[in-house]
């Protein structure tokens, strides 16, 4: 899970999908990264930790990174948040199978478009909320892919 900052929007992504692999009992490894190097080290949004409190799950326990090509090589997809973030990450890819891990998250509900999980971080709460259901949503869908393709 991919976002700018790896503080708002990914962290909560890598904790919905955790949340949802383990009620599903599919065995998968999730993480998240940013682009950028912003915020090595620093733990969530507060209210990005808020909203996942709401709906039962611990994200306050992550650190933020930066993506490295080497991930490339550690997972099988790579899911970004935005079209600036795959802009990003598409740059950095070396070789086709390594282009074509790289997905627009959204893209799983809506795959005529190219749509982008709002940036929440300069807006409101309520903003944190409506990620939270685009990403419950997406990470639902991810599941049932998973599971179709068992
Ligand atoms: P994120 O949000 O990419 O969802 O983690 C942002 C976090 C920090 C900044 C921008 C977006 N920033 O400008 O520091």
């Amino acid at each position: 899970m991919v976002c700018l900052g790896n503080i708002c929007r990914s962290p909560l992504a890598q904790g919905i999908l955790e949340k949802k692999s383990k009620e599903s009992n599919v065995n998968i490894y999730v993480d998240s990264a940013g682009t950028t190097g912003w915020h090595i080290g620093s733990s969530p949004d507060l209210r990005s930790i808020k909203v996942a409190k709401k709906y039962d799950i611990d994200i306050s326990h992550q650190k933020a990174r930066k993506f490295s090509t080497y991930d490339f090589k550690e997972f099988d997809k790579i899911y970004v948040m935005d079209t600036s973030n795959y802009r990003d990450i598409i740059r950095l890819c070396s070789n086709e199978k390594e282009c074509n891990k790289v997905q627009l998250i959204l893209k799983i509900i809506d795959p005529e478009n190219n749509p982008s999980v709002p940036d929440p971080y300069y807006g409101e709460e309520d903003g944190f909320e409506k990620i939270y259901r685009l990403l419950e949503n997406a990470s639902s869908k991810i599941i049932s892919e998973i599971l179709i393709n068992e």
